[in-house]
């Protein structure tokens, strides 16, 4: 039985004075031991949310990570600095990472690589536009960012990662996916996985779904059979975050 995991993307939302506020908001709504819960937030907000967070079984996510030990990278963070922090999940390839920083598959591997070095556990984020859904290219497209992220990862680093499909054209549009596209395409995740890696990690890996998740569709998503939780955005910041990890409880 795969545990139920949602996780909120904060982002680059919440200084770190606001962080602690939501996180002081949050917290005593999330006793659910039946889902696991990550706060993936910015950088300068993992420590004093780190700190926010102690005492709950809330785990810090980084949204982004480099994929170097250390040395001449302004600007990057590095996984021991994650590690050292209090992190336990990174986020890596998401779409907006793709999109506006030119992040390859190439360098979303390296970065995956990395990551397992240091004992993070990637939440690998695919997903089409709604150019190539239209063109019905979703699943090859798919295919390409699993395989491509995946490479010279062995079965037992894979078990630990965590894959999110988050439809580019459902991010941040308020267009959910609905749940036959959502679990259509995670099933198909899971058998990607299941030709690398064989039936039983495939069978044993979370998948989630990402892209306006709110309350009111978190229970229909979540009941998917392979959809093992979400990746919340804009619902992550707000109370309603509650809601969707409770999804159980919700009348809808
Ligand atoms: P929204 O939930 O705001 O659509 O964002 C989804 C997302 O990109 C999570 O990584």
């Amino acid at each position: 039985m795969r545990k139920k995991l949602v996780a909120g993307n904060w982002k680059m939302n919440k200084t770190p004075s606001e962080a602690i506020a939501l996180v002081s908001e949050l917290k005593p709504l999330l006793n659910n031991d039946e889902v696991d819960v990550v706060f993936c937030v910015p950088a300068i907000d993992i420590i004093p949310v780190v700190n926010a967070v102690k005492e709950s079984n809330i785990k810090i996510g980084a949204e982004n990570m480099y994929c170097e030990e250390k040395g001449a990278y302004t600007g990057e963070i590095s996984p021991a600095m994650l590690v050292d922090a209090g992190v336990d999940y990174v986020i890596l390839g998401h779409s907006e990472r793709r999109n506006y920083f030119k992040e390859s598959d190439d360098l979303i591997n390296k970065k995956m690589k990395k990551a397992i070095e240091h004992d993070l556990k990637p939440i690998l984020c695919c997903g089409e536009s709604l150019d190539q859904r239209e063109n019905g290219v979703t699943l090859e497209w798919i295919k390409k960012q699993i395989v491509e992220a995946f490479k010279h990862i062995s079965p037992e680093d894979a078990l630990n990662c965590i894959v999110a499909y988050e439809p580019i054209w459902a991010i941040g549009t308020g267009r959910v996916a609905t749940t036959e596209q959502a679990q259509e395409v995670c099933h198909y995740i899971r058998q990607v996985i299941g030709n690398v890696y064989g039936k039983t990690i495939a069978e044993q890996m979370r998948i989630l779904y990402g892209g306006s998740v709110n309350e009111g569709n978190a229970l229909a998503l979540f009941s998917e059979e392979d959809i093992d939780g979400g990746l919340v955005g804009g619902a992550s910041l707000k109370p309603e975050f509650a809601k969707i990890v409770n999804y159980k409880n919700s009348s809808n």
